[in-house]
């Protein structure tokens, strides 16, 4: 008898001004003080403030941690946990897109468990639940809000940690539109993608069911139909509050599917070079369908089906063709740049794909690839002059 286990937050909200409702869900777990991990840009701009002035509201203290950068590292980390401890928190409020809420859920896991971040580093490694977790998301999105995963860089070894445990997840996520309208473009366009990468890469994933197919699809749909329209006019809060539901959905759908290809080979492009995980995902999204498709046409075209192509008449292959060339012509609309404008460097085409054969996103790919067919989608990226 085969089962399904599925995974999400206790509690998500999603809506313009939901994040009014944080102190509610404080006074469910009887929250004394909240450690709030964020990155000095969120502070800067005042996202953090639009949260904290809802806290101050209410008179509920908190400690800032600012100091996130992209591809968070292992010492990010343990300072985080440090100050949480110092601090006497007993809770944790990760603001930002992924980095942020990923070192957020970090110290939640620390907190419970002891030990360090390299101790979780695979598949449900933690024994406790995570400290209480609230997480708002700021992007649409990487979905680190509703998942269970969290990615640490291993500074060392210049690689990413894929830390999956059910204990991570939070307990309360937030998806709050009026949070996002800061945004610049570029990052629009690229966390845009990386939702619409984890969609396609749960909609093929070896362990997909039909939960995750369904909300996989209307994530697609919805980011075949906004995302440009939201680079565009950072401001149109329909096309916004879509995308917030896309990336939620999206985050959803690879929580219980998996990923695939695609971020096992980011992935390594985040530890190695520090490229942004969205934009990484974005390049390398049509090469590796274009490797995947003998394995699964036909959910390909059901992928082109969800961007609008009317599907009818095509074979699986070129239904396939069809959101490949549409996903090209996305990315070239949105400003994504080509593989070799990025510091990846040919001579680390090995490496990188030795690494990204251990990530725990490549067993889920429906086409398992050898290292040397790894090497040869990334030198397909690169020497595309497209
Ligand atoms: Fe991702």
């Amino acid at each position: 008898m085969s089962y399904k286990e599925l995974y999400q937050p206790v509690h998500l909200i999603i809506g313009e001004g939901c994040i009014r409702e944080i102190p509610r869900h404080i006074d469910t777990f009887g929250g004394k003080k909240a450690l709030i991990v964020t990155d000095r840009g969120l502070l800067k701009i005042g996202t953090v403030k639009m949260i904290t002035d809802v806290l101050d509201g209410v008179g509920k203290p908190y400690a800032i941690f600012a100091d996130v950068l992209p591809n968070p590292t292992v010492s990010i980390c343990n300072d985080a946990k440090a100050l949480y401890d110092r601090e006497g928190c007993d809770y944790v409020i990760g603001i930002g897109g992924g980095s942020p809420i990923d070192v957020a859920k970090a110290v939640g896991i620390l907190a419970t468990n002891g030990g360090t971040v390299e101790d979780y580093n695979g598949l449900e490694l933690s024994t406790y639940k995570s400290a209480p977790l609230i997480a708002v998301n700021t992007t649409a999105g990487t979905g680190s809000e509703v998942t269970r995963a969290f990615v640490v860089t291993d500074e060392k070894r210049k690689s990413k940690m894929l830390c999956v445990d059910s204990n991570s997840l939070a307990y309360l996520a937030i998806n709050d539109p009026s949070m996002m309208v800061g945004m610049p473009p570029a990052l629009t366009a690229s966390t845009g993608m990386d939702a619409l990468t984890h969609a396609i890469e749960a909609y093929v994933a070896n362990s997909r069911c039909p939960f995750t197919d369904g909300i996989a699809l209307e994530a697609i749909r919805l980011i075949g139909q906004n995302l440009e329209k939201v680079v565009e006019n950072g401001s149109d809060m329909e096309a916004r509050t879509n995308m917030c539901w896309a990336q939620y959905m999206g985050g959803l759908a690879f929580s219980n599917a998996g990923l695939g290809m695609v971020h096992a080979m980011a992935h390594q492009m985040g530890g190695f070079y520090g490229t942004p995980h969205g934009v990484a995902n974005a390049i390398l999204l049509p090469y590796v369908m274009r490797f995947n498709m003998s394995a699964c046409p036909d959910r390909y075209r059901d992928v082109a089906q969800a961007f609008g192509f009317n599907t009818g008449d095509m074979t699986p292959e070129q239904g396939a063709l069809a959101a490949i060339r549409f996903i090209e012509e996305l990315k070239k609309n949105i400003g994504i740049p080509m593989l070799s404008d990025t510091e990846f460097d040919p001579k680390d085409a090995v490496i990188l794909a030795e690494n990204a054969m251990e990530d725990t996103g490549m067993p889920e790919n429906p086409r398992q690839p050898t290292i040397p067919e790894v090497v040869q989608v990334f030198m397909e990226a690169y020497l595309d002059k497209r």
